[in-house]
């Protein structure tokens, strides 16, 4: 009877535990969806943090091993409250422009912990097989193929994640050698043989240098395989790795047999390959060229025909235009996130639309350096969502448009991208600010932007330049269009 008792109290707690992870399942899917846009994005990262702290409450509650409940709280306890701590104080303290640091940062610990799993399993079955009456003749099986690519894949991760923060935050520089495309595919078979030799190999117990070689090399790879990337195009590499760690913890999943561990870890592989395409697209590049960097390198194409003059335009006359104009769009870059001028732009905004005009943002999807970058750049500074227009909505629009204002921007309004089949962003998708009837360009220089290609926006005759800081122009100009 107490068996019973025992059986039933046993499959009720294993039934809590998996309708809690269905449930965590179903938050990190709709959580998922919900940051999809602007104005649910918030909501949609606490419904997918809830899924997680349930699905950790729940096992901590309710996992049993051989009947046994979860050893070691207090320490879980404190690992929970000091990573809790680190990410909160972290995502306080950071600035905008240093989020794609945090995000690779974030996305190593997440590749980290998944080869920790592995490299702590490995040896427990490692000496569960080798222990058997009749011991096994090989590591072969669904357990042993998940440990292993869970150790190579989050290795690759954490130690491609690590290069991939040096590099964007300046620490560390590019290391382009012709060399390093040898190394890095020997490296690649290199692993793939490896993981097939162990899992061939015969269970000993304790012998571990094998696994730990493993990781060693995965480590080395992630290394190798980030290091000769440019510097800009980490964004993309990060949605890289943070597909490659989402896989890793599928495996972990898969390995304990935990469904919330396994749809988070495909969610955030699909998403991270998802996210990693469309950005590739966004810039008419494919993978391949990322991986080995050819952009802003030597020899950057683009012609530089037509009419090379630039024209200016005076504070008071831009003053005047915008004033009366009756529709205008904004064109946000990197160069306002690195001006840090996003609330001056929405004083702008709010200037313009109390004498009537109509003011909107054109948003392209790789404006800045980061997914999202100026939807969170112009949602700091409190402006409406409502304003922001697509690109292709945008370009829609842009026919009965008065004014362009390009604050900061550069590649996203390159006609080249159109017009000159010999520049390295043909194809790509741009506003077409040259279809409204006046453009006016904010930005310090002639410079050109992250792909190092002349523009020749900037001397087309509907064009004006606005030299300067953005944050100062824009101060100015706000100053003059109260003055009118
Ligand atoms: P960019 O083409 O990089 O141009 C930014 C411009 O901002 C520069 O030409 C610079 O000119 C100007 N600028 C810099 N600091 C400024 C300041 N303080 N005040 C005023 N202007 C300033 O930017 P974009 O048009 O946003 O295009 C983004 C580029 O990054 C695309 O090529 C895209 O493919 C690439 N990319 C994007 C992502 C994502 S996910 N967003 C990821 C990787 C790469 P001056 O120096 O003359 O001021």
């Amino acid at each position: 009877m107490e068996t019973i008792t025992k059986l039933i109290e046993f499959s009720s707690e294993i039934s809590i535990l998996e309708i809690s992870y269905l449930i965590a399942s179903i938050l990190f899917i709709l959580g998922l969806k919900k940051l999809s846009h602007p104005a649910t994005a918030r909501a949609g990262n606490l419904w997918a943090a809830a899924g997680m702290g349930g699905a950790i409450l729940f096992t901590i509650l309710f996992h049993k091993k051989e009947g046994e409940p979860i050893g070691n709280i207090i320490w879980i306890v404190i690992a929970l409250a000091i990573g809790s701590f680190i990410g909160w104080y972290s995502s306080k303290k950071v600035k905008m422009t240093a989020m794609p640091q945090m995000v690779s940062i974030f996305n190593g610990m997440g590749g980290a912990c998944a080869a920790l799993i592995s490299l702590m399993e490995f040896p427990k079955m490692q000496n569960h097989l080798a222990s058997l009456p009749i011991p096994a003749n090989n590591m072969l099986g669904g357990e042993g193929i998940a440990i292993l690519l869970g150790l190579m894949i989050g290795g690759v991760s954490f130690a491609g994640s690590m290069i991939a923060f040096g590099k964007l935050d300046g620490r560390i520089g590019d290391f382009k050698h012709p060399i390093l495309r040898i190394i890095n595919l020997t490296f690649l078979v290199g692993l793939f043989v490896a993981l097939a030799l162990i899992l061939f190999m015969k269970p000993v117990e304790g012998n571990n240098l094998p696994i730990y070689l493993f990781a060693l090399a995965a480590l080395i790879y992630g290394v190798t395989f980030v290091m000769p990337i440019g510097g800009a195009d980490m964004p993309v590499v990060i949605t890289l790795l943070n597909s490659f760690t989402g896989v890793a913890a599928a495996m972990g999943g898969f390995l304990y047999g935990n469904q919330a561990m396994l749809t988070g870890g495909i969610l955030v592989g699909s998403s991270g390959t998802i996210l990693t395409i469309l950005m590739c697209k966004a810039m008419n590049r494919s993978l391949l060229n990322v991986i080995i960097g050819a952009f802003g390198v030597a020899g950057a194409a683009g012609t530089e025909d037509g009419d090379k003059t630039v024209k200016e335009i005076s504070l008071s006359d831009a003053a005047v235009l915008l004033s009366y104009s009756q529709k205008i769009f904004i064109v946000p870059g990197y160069g306002l996130a690195v001006a840090q001028a996003q609330h001056l732009c929405h004083e702008l905004d709010n200037l313009l639309a109390s004498k009537g005009v109509e003011v909107k943002y054109a948003i392209h999807p790789v404006a800045g350096r980061m997914p999202g970058h100026m939807n969170v750049l112009l949602a700091e500074a409190d402006v409406p969502y409502e304003k922001l227009v697509e690109m292709e909505d945008a370009n829609n629009e842009m026919g009965n448009t008065d004014v362009v204002i390009v604050i900061g921007a550069n590649d996203v309004v390159n006609p080249a991208a159109e017009d000159d089949p010999s520049s390295p962003i043909y194809g790509m998708p741009i506003i077409k600010a040259l279809d409204a009837k006046n453009v006016i360009v904010m930005k310090r220089s002639m410079a050109a932007g992250y792909a190092a290609i002349p523009n020749n926006l900037f001397y087309h005759q509907k064009n004006r330049m606005l030299f300067g800081d953005a944050k100062a122009t824009l101060q100015k100009l706000v100053a003059e269009i109260k003055s009118l």
